[in-house]
């Protein structure tokens, strides 16, 4: 079996391999592309001249303990139906996260069609991407914001709007940072790829918020729904604005589909409970490289030094023994001799508890640490400072 990178030449067996895995797109097949996609590294296994397997990584950041942590996100990944089942997957992730180990890439991601399949290969799911459905009438209760308004977005306030996300995400765990070649390459980009960017701004005209939103199919407020991209703000009369905004549809649009993931703070102004999830995609990590992934973590009033171990990864990367050192500045984390008496997490319970989506108690009855528990405060307090979130689905 060759496992090697994907060229241009491979194209044609690539697109069968994920129309035969994913089914096919309306419309006519895309073309042919005449240059390698940037900040993405497609991987393929052979046998012979046969296509059997393929995966991508894409290079992302994402945000974690207040730090951007560059990140592998996997998609499109398929094995041959006549090859399933033969353990294809444990090769091509090995040469395409140790691709990415190289591109300094200490995290891995993907959205899984079946958590078994990756569960193996030391991902554990954190959180989802969702569409939730609120009733437009119901935003009418939302409370009046005192001294923040809306307005359309314009080019020159693109800047500002993504500020407000870069601190709505520095403030969670997992969003991405929305950069690098992935991600609409202009201002103008932004604009054009929805019906409108809406703004909350202030007394001074500062964007406090914004809704990107597409206004989707047909008046009938019992058929037509509008779709928000993103909801985002960083004061509470930011989301009031905004939700009174989206409210305004209500004759024509009778339901609001909203892609969210967690403990939105957007709903913590609605005053009626209806949040129907009506779509979920589900999210997984895995921490390749404990070391640098445990660096440069805002430790804020924390000081202690932990020992731990991670054990059991079938890609062998995180296993090891580590030092992360809490005091003075952000964390460190290195290598180290290995020592017995030390908590021990399971690749998936480092995921957990990583992503801050399982505290330690929890991780210890589900049977991912073991050990001593005298650092478990120290790593729930760490690691479990802010919420998960999942806002870009790939
Ligand atoms: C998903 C897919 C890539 C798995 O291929 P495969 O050849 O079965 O993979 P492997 O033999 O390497 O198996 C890897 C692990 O996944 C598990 N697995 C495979 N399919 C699974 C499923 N549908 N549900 C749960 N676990 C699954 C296997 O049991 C194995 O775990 P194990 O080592 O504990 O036995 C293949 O079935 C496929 O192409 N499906 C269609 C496209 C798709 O769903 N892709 C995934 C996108 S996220």
């Amino acid at each position: 079996m060759e496992i090697r990178r994907y060229t241009l030449d491979d194209q044609p067996a690539s697109y069968r391999l994920s129309l035969e895995a994913f089914g096919s797109h309306p419309g006519p097949p895309p073309p042919a592309p005449t240059e390698l996609p940037q900040g993405r590294d497609v991987w393929l296994a052979l046998d012979g001249d046969e296509l059997v397997a393929r995966a991508a990584a894409h290079s992302y950041e994402s945000w974690f303990h207040g730090r951007r942590v560059p990140t592998a996100g996997i998609a499109s990944v398929a094995v041959a139906p006549e090859r399933r089942g033969g353990g294809l997957l444990l090769p091509v992730f090995r040469a395409m996260l140790d691709a990415a180990a190289e591109r300094g890439e200490a995290l891995s991601t993907l959205f899984p069609t079946a958590n078994g399949i990756y569960r193996p290969l030391g991902y554990e799911l954190v959180s989802s991407f969702d569409t939730v459905v609120v009733p437009t009438a119901e935003l009418a209760g939302v409370r009046a914001p005192v001294a923040t308004r809306t307005r359309r977005a314009r080019l020159d306030d693109v800047p500002a709007l993504k500020a407000v996300y870069d601190v709505w995400a520095a403030a969670q765990n997992g969003p991405l940072t929305r950069t690098g070649p992935r991600f609409a390459a202009t201002d103008q980009e932004l604009l054009d790829d929805v019906t409108a960017i809406s703004l909350a701004v202030d007394a001074d005209d500062r964007v406090v918020g914004y809704a990107m939103w597409d206004r989707g199919e047909g008046y009938d407020p019992t058929t037509a729904s509008l779709e928000v991209h993103d909801l985002v703000a960083v004061t509470v009369d930011g989301y009031r604005a905004l939700w009174r905004m989206l409210g305004t549809h209500t004759s024509v649009a009778g339901r609001i589909r909203l892609h969210t993931s967690g403990e939105d703070p957007a709903r913590l102004v609605l005053p009626t409970a209806t949040w129907d999830v009506v779509g979920r995609h589900p999210y997984m990590l895995r921490v390749s490289d404990p070391a640098a992934a445990l660096t440069d973590l805002r430790a804020d009033g924390l000081r202690a030094e932990v020992g731990l171990t991670v054990a059991g990864d079938p890609l062998g990367t995180a296993d090891g023994s580590y030092r992360l050192v809490l005091g003075d500045g952000p964390s460190r984390c290195e290598r180290d001799a290995a020592a017995d008496d030390r908590p021990t997490f399971t690749p998936q319970g480092l995921a957990l508890a990583y992503a801050g989506a399982q505290s330690c108690a929890n991780l210890r009855m589900s049977g991912h640490l073991t050990g001593p528990d005298t650092a478990d405060g120290v790593l729930d307090a760490l690691l479990g400072a802010r919420p998960i979130h999942i806002r870009d689905y790939f």
